[in-house]
Order: C-alpha cells, then structure tokens, then sequence
C-alpha cells in the first residue's frame, strides 16, 4: 500500500507523506522551458506526451509521495464546449456558456474532447516514477466551477451582485456538472487514479446559508459517488471557516485545509485523516523560518493521520531549492 493510502485508509500517523498542490508547474524551470514552446495552456493539456513529462517533472526532483496530474479543473467547462482560454498574468477567461448547447452533449462527445487527459493518467500510473507513490486525479468542485463558468474570470474577493440572478441557469449548470463531473471522475480511475481531489477554491465566498445549496449537497453527491467506487476522496473547501461542519456533512476520507484556519483548532475537532496546512508564502522567507512554520503542522499532526501539503497551491515566485529542503525536512522528522 502507498503511504499516502496508509494513512488513509489505516490511518497510520507514524509515517509523514507529502505532495504538494501545483506541484507539477510554474516554479519549476523545466516547465516554463516546455510553457515558453507552448503557448496554448489547454492544447499543453491535451498533449498527453507533455502533460505525462510535466507530471513527472517535481517527482524527479523530490520524494514525493504523489503524482497529480497535469491538467486543470477547467477543462470541465472546455469539455461542455464553454471557450476557456489562460492570459499571462491575469488568469482563465471564459466564453460565455451556452447552455442549449451543453445540454445536448452526451458522454462520448464529453470523453472525446479531454480523451488525452486520461491517456497520461494510465501513461504516468505506468512509469516507474510512479512506484509505490499514489496518482491523484482531480476536480473542481461544482460550487468553484459554477464560479467560473458564469464569472468567465477569476472573482479575486467578491461575486458580481448579480450572480445569483438566474436561479434556472444556476440549477441546470449544477445538474450538468453533477453528470458530467461524475463522469470525469470515473474515466480518471478507470485509467489509474487512485485518489481524488475535489478542489472548492471559492468555497470561503459564499455566506453560511448558502453552503448546503451549493457546496454540501453537491459536494455530497461526488463524495458518496466516488466512494462507491472505492477510491478514498480528499476535499478541499478552501476558506470554508467551519471546517467541523463541513466534515459532518460531506464526510470525505481526507480534508484539506488552507493556512487561514488554526491547525490547533482543527486538531481538537476533526477525527478524520488531515492534509495540508503550510501556508505557500513561507517558502518564500528563508530556511530557518521554514523549518519553524513547517514543524509546528508536523508537531500538532504528530499523532493524527496527516498527510503533509500546503495550504493553497505553491507560488510561481517559490524556489525549488527552498521546496526541496521542505521535502528532506518533513521525511527527515
Ligand atoms: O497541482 C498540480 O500541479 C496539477 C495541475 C493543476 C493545475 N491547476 C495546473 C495549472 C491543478 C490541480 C489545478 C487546479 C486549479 N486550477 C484550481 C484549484 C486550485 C487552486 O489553486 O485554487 C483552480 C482555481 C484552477 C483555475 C486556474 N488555472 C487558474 C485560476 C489559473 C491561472 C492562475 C494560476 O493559478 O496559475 C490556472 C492556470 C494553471 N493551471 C497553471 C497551471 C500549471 C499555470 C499555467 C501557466 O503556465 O500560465
């Protein structure tokens, strides 16, 4: 078994597993090398050869316990035929979504478009890199997508007023999502994932009356899905505040939690396996610090199930020099 399974499923705390969220990008100088020749981030995606390199690339350089795919949890919206495109420096823009359109797509119009997303799961599940580490698969949460794909653009702090406005359209994005996340979700484990991640980057917008609507009950319904399955379910509700309630609810294998929340809250009212933590600009100071900051999660998760990570994804500005002491330090405690 994996180490990351270990502490999932036998909820061993003896052992300290890491990866990293965005572990396979934009730090990394030999991504950018591919990124400069590749100006089209969804056809980078698509290409299974690349993405399968740029997957393996963090794990060549460190020992990490998990490959996560190169990919994004936009290519939902892509493949419901929403235009998705990535401008420097500034994030997505989307088109806007047809919902005529997207209705009428069936299962192997859907599979069809993001086909190459899955060749490079079974591809990098396959390589020897890959030996007793875990290939997580991953998807944005109904709630984050929905964000998306009727913002077209990244919200930064606030939603637009209007955002609720169309309770019908809201409701047949989130059903679609519903179908075809499940899905997307079901094609990465039939070709090798062995985890899943749900990213709610844009959990922490929304008031707490809103959470069942849009992130529990959703959320609920991947998580109770891909259980069935088999596959142990990580959720990442970033932001949510009220990480006990959340647990309660939606019930995941493992809970991902940002670098807001205090780690010595958690511990107190979270039974199960935690991930995550650190928060990404600490990688930014200097070693000393680091090994401060990184200690204090590997001493409060000293005797719970923990899986080491960040609290948000590592920072394009982040030196992999400063990544590769943090690996050594959490396999060294
Ligand atoms: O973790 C990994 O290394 C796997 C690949 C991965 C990417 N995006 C690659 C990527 C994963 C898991 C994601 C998740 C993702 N994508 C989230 C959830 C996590 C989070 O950060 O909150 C979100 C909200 C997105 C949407 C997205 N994709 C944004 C907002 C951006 C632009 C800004 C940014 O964060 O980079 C992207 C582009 C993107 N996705 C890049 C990478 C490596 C950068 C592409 C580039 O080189 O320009």
């Amino acid at each position: 078994m994996t180490p990351i399974n270990e502490v999932i499923i036998n909820k061993k705390t003896d052992i300290n597993p890491v990866w990293i969220m965005r572990q396979a990008g934009r730090y990394l100088p030999e991504f950018r090398e591919i990124r400069k020749k590749n100006s089209d981030f969804i056809k980078l995606c698509l290409n299974e050869n690349l993405a399968s390199e740029i997957t393996l690339q963090p794990l060549k350089r460190f020992d990490l316990d998990a490959a996560i795919i190169f990919s994004d949890i936009l290519m939902l919206p892509y493949g419901l035929n929403q235009k998705v495109e990535f401008k420097k420096n500034f994030g997505p823009i989307l088109g806007d979504f047809k919902l005529d359109e997207a209705s009428r797509l069936d299962e192997i119009d859907f599979v069809q478009k993001i086909y190459p997303i899955y060749k490079a799961i079974k591809f990098i599940n396959n390589s020897s890199l890959t030996n007793n580490k875990s290939t997580i698969g991953f998807v944005g949460a109904p709630w984050t997508l929905l964000v998306y794909m009727i913002n077209k653009q990244s919200p930064k702090l606030n939603l637009k007023k209007d955002f609720f406005k169309d309770n019908f359209l809201i409701n047949r994005i989130l059903s679609l999502l519903d179908k075809f996340l499940k899905i997307h979700i079901k094609n990465q484990i039939d070709n090798g994932a062995e985890v899943i991640q749900i990213f709610d980057s844009w959990a922490g917008l929304l008031d707490e009356k809103d959470l069942p609507n849009y992130v529990y009950i959703p959320t609920l319904e991947l998580v109770n899905y891909t259980k069935s399955l088999n596959v142990p379910v990580i959720c990442f509700p970033r932001n949510i505040k009220n990480y006990k309630n959340f647990c309660e609810i939606v019930d995941p294998d493992v809970i991902c939690i940002d670098y807001e929340i205090n780690p010595k809250q958690v511990i107190k009212e979270i039974k199960i396996p935690i991930q995550g933590g650190l928060d990404p600009k600490t990688l930014l100071t200097d070693k000393e610090n680091l090994k401060k900051e990184a200690t204090k999660y590997l001493d409060i998760f000293k005797n719970h199930p923990y899986i080491f990570n960040l609290g948000h994804g590592v920072l394009p500005e982040t030196d992999p020099n400063m990544m590769d002491y943090l690996i050594k330090l959490v396999k060294d405690y």
